[in-house]
């Protein structure tokens, strides 16, 4: 996946300033940055669903060229958030992406998808009354059953993602990344964007970090995740360490945290 110098207006304004973006399969890459910075906008660009000015291939194709059905088989978009206006039940909602992904319709998909992210047996339950993190996961498994192979006929598929584990519990968080990773492993892209930069590190090939509608830096997790990061893009004076034994970064925030009135 391939994006060249691409720029992307809301009415007036400009939200992305000529960003140019690298994903290669088989890899998790990731897009971190504050909030406001672009993350999302820049995902929703790559996924076809916004226009950009500049150029966006996939698989080699021009995504301005592709048909909605020929996008839609080559990748799955998970939103920051997701608004179900109807009383849908569980199945009704996976079985969405059964619809738009997969020529070959597998009635067995969706209830696979559930189980891979932990929830199976939810099939009939409503939507509505899931909790948040259990509707993300319910998202998550819409996606999946639409790119449940990731590759086709020589071709990966492509899973975007925005935030996929924002509202997941500890356990959940790890299911989810690693679902990512098997993706990946199996010859599939990922693109991720996230905020939490410790799971960053231990699960991304390489990090886009965006700024103010730039590309800030591009490179390896230990590129890309250091000291000068912190001050220059979050704005916050807080040291990068590594795990021990390792070059993993990884950030403890215990000192911007204020002390309990004692
Ligand atoms: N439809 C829109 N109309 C006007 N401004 C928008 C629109 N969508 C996004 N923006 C603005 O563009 C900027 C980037 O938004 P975006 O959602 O891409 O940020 P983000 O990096 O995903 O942030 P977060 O971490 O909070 O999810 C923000 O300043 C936002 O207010
Ligand atoms: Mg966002």
């Amino acid at each position: 996946m391939k994006a060249e110098n691409i720029h992307v207006h809301m009415g007036r304004k400009e939200i992305l300033h000529g960003v140019s973006f690298r994903a290669t399969p088989g890899e998790v890459t990731a897009i971190i940055g504050p909030n406001g910075s672009g993350k999302s906008t820049l995902l929703k660009a790559l996924s076809g669903e916004i226009q950009a000015s500049g150029s966006i291939t996939l698989n080699g194709h021009d995504i301005a060229t592709l048909k909605p059905w020929e996008l839609a088989a080559m990748r799955g978009v998970l939103p920051q958030q997701s608004t179900v206006a109807f009383p849908f039940t569980v199945l009704e909602i996976v079985r969405l992406g059964l619809a738009s992904g997969l020529a070959a319709a597998n009635d067995s998909l969706p209830a696979h998808a559930l189980a891979h992210v932990d929830l199976a047996g939810f099939e009939n339950r409503s939507y509505q009354n899931l909790s948040g993190g259990e509707q993300q996961r319910v998202q998550l498994a819409r996606v999946l059953t639409q790119v449940w192979e990731a590759r086709e006929q020589d071709q990966p598929r492509w899973l975007l993602l925005d935030e996929p584990v924002a509202s997941l519990d500890i356990a959940h968080q790890f299911t989810v990344l690693n679902i990512a990773r098997d993706f990946a492993n199996q010859g599939g892209g990922v693109v991720v964007v996230m905020h939490d930069l410790n799971l960053t590190a231990m699960f991304a090939d390489s990090v886009h970090v965006m700024s103010e509608g730039h590309i800030w830096a591009s490179g390896t997790v230990s590129d890309v995740l250091n000291n000068n990061t912190m001050k220059q893009v979050y704005g916050i004076d807080l040291p990068i360490s590594t795990l021990p034994g390792t070059e993993i970064p990884f950030v403890l925030p215990q000192a911007m945290v204020q002390a309990p009135n004692s």
